[in-house]
């Protein structure tokens, strides 16, 4: 209920009678009394008038499931979301409500006490600034074409933060976020399945959004969306924006099982294009030019006059110069 009545104040731009919220949620005026109790409670400022109504003044920065569910136009992901105070990692998290979720459960966390990076690294997760969420995806496809799936994300993630913050959004391939060359988000993505069959998918990401100064060790490399846009954002607007687009995304995905329909949104992102890059293939190390991904998402490298298509998750990419 409370999601609902954030949505029917948010999107009115004058006062709601009691009234109305009653006849709206079909729910008694002591019901809607009690949840704006709990959301003045939690935080938000809600002007009550007599004879006019209920009027939301102000929002917390807070990523609980009314907060972004009442921002969503979506009608599978994100519907279902489960918010935790705390957890080890919303990956963990998301893969022990697996099973019994259903397609496009989100998780998200307001601290991950052991949150996950890739190869095995850790992804710093201080509370109250950045955003740390998981998806569950339950597709019926080959386990072969989830990790197009990850990249599906990070452009959905790159166009939320160019919505939100009115940042320009760069993709490192496969799927980390660049602005400014410093990373802003990075996708951890886990696979259960069998030879044929996905059971489910787990889409983790994390985003630094409103982190004042980034960790000593990590600040040459990364960044947050407030450091590069000097405001404060609110996460679940991000969060929600995100799966706004993810839902149209994954949708055009499906629809061809490649990413024949979202190349080129990912190409014209994609950092190093055009640019020489060194590949780090535990096989060999070599130098190209990246001219950007195919429609399976491997990435395309001119070396010489060879056209290399780099696919493996163990290879990674830098520019030449460094990290991007
Ligand atoms: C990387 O770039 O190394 C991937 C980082 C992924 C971090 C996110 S935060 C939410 C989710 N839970 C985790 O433990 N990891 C991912």
């Amino acid at each position: 209920m409370k999601t609902q009545i954030l949505r029917i104040l948010r999107n009115s731009p004058d006062y709601v009678s009691g009234q109305e919220l009653c006849e709206e949620l079909g729910v008694s005026r002591t019901a809607v009394w009690k949840s704006m109790n709990k959301l003045k409670e939690e935080g938000y400022e809600i002007e009550a008038v007599q004879n006019r109504g209920y009027h939301l003044i102000s929002c917390p920065d807070v990523v609980t499931g009314s907060e972004v569910g009442s921002r969503l136009s979506t009608s599978w992901a994100g519907r279902k979301i489960l918010h935790y105070k705390e957890t080890d990692s919303t990956n963990n998290q998301a893969k022990r409500e697996a099973e019994a979720a259903e397609h496009g459960t989100l998780i998200i966390a307001d601290i991950q006490s052991a949150g996950k990076g890739r190869r095995g690294r850790s992804w710093s997760s201080p509370a109250g600034t950045g955003i740390f969420m998981s998806l569950i995806l339950k597709p019926v496809l080959r386990p072969a074409y989830a990790s197009m799936l990850t990249l599906v994300a990070a452009l959905s993630t790159a166009r939320a933060i160019e919505e939100t913050a009115g940042l320009e959004a760069k993709i490192k391939w496969p799927n980390d976020l660049v602005v400014n060359k410093k990373k802003v988000t990075g996708i951890l993505t886990e696979l259960s399945a069998e030879m044929e069959q996905i059971h489910y998918i787990v889409i983790g990401i994390g985003i630094n959004v409103n982190t004042e100064n980034m960790p000593d060790d990590i600040a040459s490399t990364a960044t947050s969306l407030r450091i590069e846009s000097g405001r404060q954002l609110s996460r679940a607007a991000l969060i929600a924006c995100f799966l706004n687009y993810f839902e149209k995304d994954y949708e055009s995905f499906l629809s061809s099982c490649d990413l024949s329909s979202l190349m080129e949104e990912y190409n014209k992102r994609l950092i190093n294009r055009g640019s020489m890059v060194r590949v780090l293939d535990p096989e060999e190390e070599y130098e190209g030019k990246a001219l950007g991904i195919n429609e399976k998402g491997g990435l395309m490298v001119q070396r010489g006059d060879q056209l290399e298509i780099i696919t493996s998750g163990e290879v990674s990419v830098r520019g030449v110069y460094g990290y991007v």
